[in-house]
């Protein structure tokens, strides 16, 4: 059901790889909601991904880049004002990719050439999109930009590697740049912090079966699906949400606050059964 939240509004949407991408579930509901906006991935994305599927559907441009390239990202701020006359409301950055993680090099063996890239590809594209954004004027003021996080960037999980330290960088990138696009163009700027989800940069984590059922117990509501997560955006990408700004945001059905819950001690219980 649609509550016109986003009428009117114009945005670009970084990310959406297939069904399965949390960025696609943020494409339908704005669509859903009244937006208009631009899609962009990149190449090899585009290649192997079926991001053209969801351009028919949402009846959107798809702008290639690769978001950790300056140029590139000059081109979809540029070409989404083109095609959507005049600046953007809202932009989300739904990017991450680690090879330490793909390779399964663990965090004391990592491969600096691929943590550079993690970095990069995972964080410094947050910086360099919002830096190209605001030199090119291409966000209206009260307008809203998103990234998506996870609780590595606090806490340490098994195998999450050297996306917990760009994770912790891409909410520290929404801190700062969020003052100054605040101050000088009442922008705002925050990550959503989202319960594990089932997508092929989830199921890149090896074990997320066994994480997400952890997960699942531990959450008092439950893990937040990707559905869930894009009506979070949706909000944020409101009016209201206007003075919500530099914030790491937890959609997780409450598991950052847990320490320990009913459902995960009975099954841990079963473990130990006869162990005392
Ligand atoms: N799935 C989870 O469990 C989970 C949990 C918390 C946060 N997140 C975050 O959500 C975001 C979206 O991931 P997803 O789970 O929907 O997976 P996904 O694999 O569908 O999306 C990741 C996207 O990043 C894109 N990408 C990679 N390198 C890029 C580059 N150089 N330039 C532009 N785009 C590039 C990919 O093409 C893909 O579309 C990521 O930031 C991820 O870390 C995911």
């Amino acid at each position: 059901m649609s509550h016109h939240l986003l009428k009117g509004k114009k945005g670009i949407i970084f990310g959406a790889l297939d069904e399965k991408s949390i960025a696609w579930k943020v494409a339908e509901k704005a669509h859903e909601e009244g937006a208009v906006f631009t899609l962009t991935n990149t190449p090899i994305a585009l290649r192997f991904g079926t991001l053209t599927e969801l351009a028919k559907k949402v009846n959107a441009e798809i702008i290639p880049a690769d978001a950790t390239k300056v140029d590139e990202l000059e081109t979809v701020m540029n070409r989404s004002m083109e095609i959507l006359g005049g600046k953007v409301d809202f932009v989300l950055h739904s990017i991450a990719m680690s090879m330490n993680v793909r390779k399964s090099r663990t965090y004391d063996d990592l491969d600096y050439n691929y943590y550079h890239q993690t970095i990069d590809i995972s964080a410094m594209s947050f910086h360099k999109m919002l830096q190209v954004a605001k030199k090119l004027d291409a966000i209206n003021n009260w307008g809203s930009v998103l990234a998506l996080s996870y609780i590595a960037a606090q806490r340490t999980l098994y195998r999450y590697n050297d996306m917990a330290d760009a994770k912790a960088m891409l909410e520290s990138i929404a801190r700062s740049f969020g003052y100054i696009y605040g101050r000088e163009k009442q922008i705002r700027v925050n990550t959503i912090s989202q319960s594990p989800t089932i997508t092929t940069a989830g199921s890149g984590v090896k074990g997320i079966d066994a994480l997400l059922d952890f997960t699942e117990r531990m959450s008092p509501l439950g893990n937040a699906t990707a559905e869930e997560c894009a009506n979070f955006c949706i909000v944020l990408f409101s009016d209201l949400s206007r003075k919500i700004t530099m914030q790491n945001l937890f959609h997780d059905g409450g598991f950052s606050s847990m320490g320990m819950s009913l459902k995960a001690m009975t099954q841990y219980n079963k473990c130990l059964d006869g162990d005392d």
